[in-house]
């Protein structure tokens, strides 16, 4: 089977065309390297013992899709090229419309004309906004997002749901990721944010690398236990075994057809606090740290119910704690400026 990989050279997409290869699929990746290097999929390579074919090129290029879709006999897509800095998006609207919008758009088309029908998307537990309570179920109705980075997650599931009821041959599935955090054991690919990380566990891994004085832990005064936000953070490896695993149940299930949704979490909540404990304890580094204000367009605490894919996937988040803060600074560390190191 062959799987055309969008994004792939990317932190999530690295670690599951790993997955893919180990699993025995063949992959395709397509990327315009805007948020990537092309050094990850060297290393997953290696890693794999095996080949990646590699196509650089944007998701908005309609003209190259097509000729990308006549060139492999691509039997799914697994989607996960975007812009996802939710700070940007509120700066760079049509930046982030255009690109995880129309670049969607622009994929199906090239899918439907191709006559490729199964679809894996990268959603996000941001869907769900502030309307619905916690813990999170697939069965909600979505809510709104805070950011138009949330809101182009909300309008390709929109998108799916009505390709599916006019194609009745279309087979999708949308992951709703929660916090994905770690990197791969061997350290040899993980998460390489270019500039600031926006993100609490790059920028956690740049402070005990003394790359950043310390940590600001944004809002001590939640409604939580400890005052501060809670997230439902799991391993990147686990996340990337749950896109093998939602691939698989597509193809095996071949009454399917239309669209499923699955979060993809590991159902506990973990506080900001928390995290730096088990960080400190996992590393022996010290964490220096400010409590700040609270950021804007947080929620004080979200996190999945896990059930559906344990049920209908047969997957779930099985990696510690400990194993995320670990694997994050065995990769930080021997890699203390990414893939440029
Ligand atoms: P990433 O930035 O590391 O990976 C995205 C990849 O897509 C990059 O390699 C980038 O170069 C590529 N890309 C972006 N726009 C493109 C375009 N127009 N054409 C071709 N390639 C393009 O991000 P990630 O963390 O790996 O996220 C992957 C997906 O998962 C995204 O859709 C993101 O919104 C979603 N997601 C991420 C998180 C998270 O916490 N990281 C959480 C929920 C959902
Ligand atoms: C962010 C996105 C969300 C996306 C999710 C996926 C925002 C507002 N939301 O969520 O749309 O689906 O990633 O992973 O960016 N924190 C600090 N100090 C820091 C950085 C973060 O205290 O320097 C705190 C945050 O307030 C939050 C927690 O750490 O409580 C996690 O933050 P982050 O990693 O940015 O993820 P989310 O806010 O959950």
């Amino acid at each position: 089977m062959k799987i055309l990989v969008t994004g792939g050279a990317g932190y999530i997409g690295s670690h599951t065309v790993l997955s893919l290869l180990n699993n025995g699929y063949e992959v395709v990746v397509y990327d315009n390297l805007c948020n990537s290097s092309e050094v990850s999929l060297q290393r997953v390579q290696q890693l794999a013992g095996n080949t990646v074919e590699f196509v650089q090129g944007d998701i908005q290029d309609k003209s190259a899709l097509t000729a990308l879709f006549k060139q492999y006999p691509i039997d799914a897509v697994i989607h996960f090229a975007a812009l996802k800095a939710v700070g940007e998006s509120t700066q760079l609207p049509l930046a982030y419309y255009q690109n995880n919008v129309h670049g969607t758009l622009c994929l199906l088309e090239a899918m439907q004309v191709a006559n490729v029908h199964q679809f894996i998307f990268s959603s996000s537990a941001t869907v769900y906004g502030e309307e619905n309570a916690v813990p999170y179920v697939e069965t909600m109705t979505l809510g709104t997002p805070s950011s138009p980075y949330g809101a182009s997650k909300v309008m390709v599931e929109r998108v799916m749901a009505d390709v599916a009821l006019a194609n009745a041959q279309f087979k999708g599935v949308s992951l709703r990721y929660f916090n994905p955090i770690g990197a791969h054991p061997s350290g040899q690919i993980g998460e390489d944010p270019k500039g600031i990380p926006n993100n609490l566990l790059p920028y956690v891994a740049q402070v005990a690398v003394g790359k950043r004085d310390k940590l600001n832990i944004f809002g001590g005064d939640y409604p939580t236990a400890d005052g501060s936000c809670e997230r439902d953070y799991l391993h990147v490896m686990d996340l990337a075994d749950g896109h093998v695993a939602a691939l698989d149940w597509l193809i095996k299930n071949e009454q399917f057809t239309g669209v499923e949704a699955f979060n993809l979490g590991t159902g506990t909540p973990v506080s900001v606090f928390a995290i730096v404990n088990a960080f400190e304890q996992a590393t022996g580094k010290t964490i220096a740290y400010d409590v700040a204000p609270r950021r804007a367009g947080d929620l004080p605490a979200f996190w999945a119910d896990a059930n559906k894919a344990k049920i209908q996937l047969n997957w779930h988040a099985s990696r510690t704690l400990q194993q995320m803060m670990e694997d994050t600074w065995n990769w930080q560390s021997n890699n203390p400026n990414g893939f440029d190191s």
